[in-house]
């Protein structure tokens, strides 16, 4: 029996016709794989003149997707506008109320609202899907939430923001400054206008707080994420950590401790041993440690038309085919509510870069206060000799409380031979290569 499955898309961007395009051209597999044929019904855009390449004479046209959401013959509403708030969330909650199925790329909306719209989702017996939200082509929200079904999950950690890998890829390969890179991923088309979401670690923390819903069973806690960008992340600092045996990436990190569910994203120190130092420009990865699988780790592009438009169809297909899955792993009724971790209980190994002038004594003051604050030190670097003027100092430590690293911080910042404010990045334990 070959019946169809309507699809409405709301915003017409790259990924809403990059969307369209594989429905159209891959119309014939589709429906051999589904047994359905996904067919669009309805679309609406703000711009209904613009050429977006595709071919949208007979598809009904509404300026208003909230109405198209209310009123469209569809079985699914495809939201692709964006934004945590606003129309975005009123399309799917008017979809929803609608009995209509909600297929999302929108993390945003989703690390705010992703529970309620779970629950109301839930109980009306219609899918909430977001594959495309969370490493773009990658199928994460697959791999965890079925693929790796029977592991109690241990940690899992991923690039998550393609445009920050890339700035962090080309600093390293050129060795130019962020601000230089920035404006060159500007200029290719990945870096937002505002880049603000993707360099400040916002969008990470988005994609890292659905992840840990899926991965842990819990509700989503946006705030609970301690969430610190690439700004401050110096070529100097790149060098250093290359001579060190690390790479530096922005990772995102989420795993049950003793003191709740740390969930952080940072810059990290990552050694060249681990598979994911090796993921470079705009790709994503994600590894997932748990007990029986030990580790996985996922890789392929995390952001444009295609990689989106494959998550999305995915998940359309998953709808045709009758699957239907709990939002987060359990049903959003049972999800628990874990506690974050406080960032002060994190214990960690640090990479500290301290600006002194080059006289004697200067690393005693330093070393003073990493004993009186009960961090061990585990090496120094000074490869400049400049008596009297500035040189960067490294220091690496053991592990140590992150209070006690920031307490040390404070006080070496004080001393008078400190000249720039400390450079610290956290040193990630990662599974390695053997
Ligand atoms: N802006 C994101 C990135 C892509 O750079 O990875 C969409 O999530």
């Amino acid at each position: 029996m070959n019946t169809q499955l309507k699809v409405a898309i709301a915003g017409l961007g790259t990924v809403g016709a990059g969307t369209y395009r594989v429905l159209q051209e891959h119309g014939e597999l589709l429906t051999e794989r589904c047994g359905h044929s996904l067919v669009v019904s309805a679309v609406s855009a703000r711009d209904r003149k613009r050429d977006r390449g595709i071919n949208l004479q007979n598809v009904p046209w509404f300026d208003d997707p909230v109405q198209m959401a209310a009123e469209a013959e569809v079985d699914v509403v495809v939201e692709l506008i964006g934004g945590a708030d606003g129309v975005a969330k009123e399309i799917c909650d008017t979809a929803i109320q609608h009995g209509r199925h909600v297929v999302t790329a929108n993390k945003a909306m989703l690390a705010h609202h992703g529970i309620p719209l779970a629950r109301m989702a839930e109980e009306r017996g219609v899918v909430l899907a977001y594959e495309a939200a969370v490493a773009g082509g990658i199928p994460i929200i697959k791999a965890l939430r079925e693929g790796l079904a029977g592991n109690h999950l241990k940690r899992v950690y991923g690039i998550l923001n393609g445009t920050s890998n890339f700035i962090l890829t080309e600093m390293r390969r050129s060795g130019r400054e962020f601000e230089a890179v920035l404006e060159e991923a500007q200029k290719l088309g990945y870096a937002e206008a505002d880049p603000s979401f993707d360099v400040d670690g916002v969008d990470t923390a988005h994609k890292l707080a659905i992840l840990a819903a899926v991965a842990f069973g819990c509700e989503i806690d946006f705030d609970g994420v301690y969430t610190e960008g690439i700004r401050h992340v110096s070529a100097l600092d790149i060098g250093y950590a290359e001579e060190l045996g690390y790479r530096i990436k922005l990772l995102g990190t989420v795993r049950p401790t003793e003191d709740g569910l740390e969930q952080r994203v940072h810059p990290c120190m990552v050694p060249l041993s681990a598979p994911i130092a090796y993921v470079e420009g705009v790709d994503n990865a994600i590894v997932a440690d748990g007990d029986f699988v030990e580790s996985a780790m996922f890789e392929g592009r995390g952001a444009g038309a295609g990689p989106t438009a494959s998550a999305i169809v995915a998940d359309l297909v998953d709808i045709a085919r009758g699957t239907r899955l709990p939002t987060f792993s359990v049903p959003a009724r049972h999800l628990a509510r874990i506690l974050s971790a406080p960032m002060d209980r994190h214990w960690g190994a640090y990479y500290l870069r301290l600006m002194l002038v080059d006289r004697p004594g200067v690393i005693a003051d330093v070393a003073a206060i990493l004993r009186d604050e009960k961090v061990s030190m585990e090496s120094m670097l000074q490869r400049q000799r400049s008596p009297g003027s500035t040189v960067p100092v490294v220091i690496t430590t053991h592990e140590t409380s992150e209070s006690a690293m920031r307490h040390a911080l404070e006080r070496i910042d004080r001393l008078d031979t400190v000249v720039e404010s400390p450079r610290m990045i956290r040193i990630e334990t990662l599974g390695g290569r053997t």
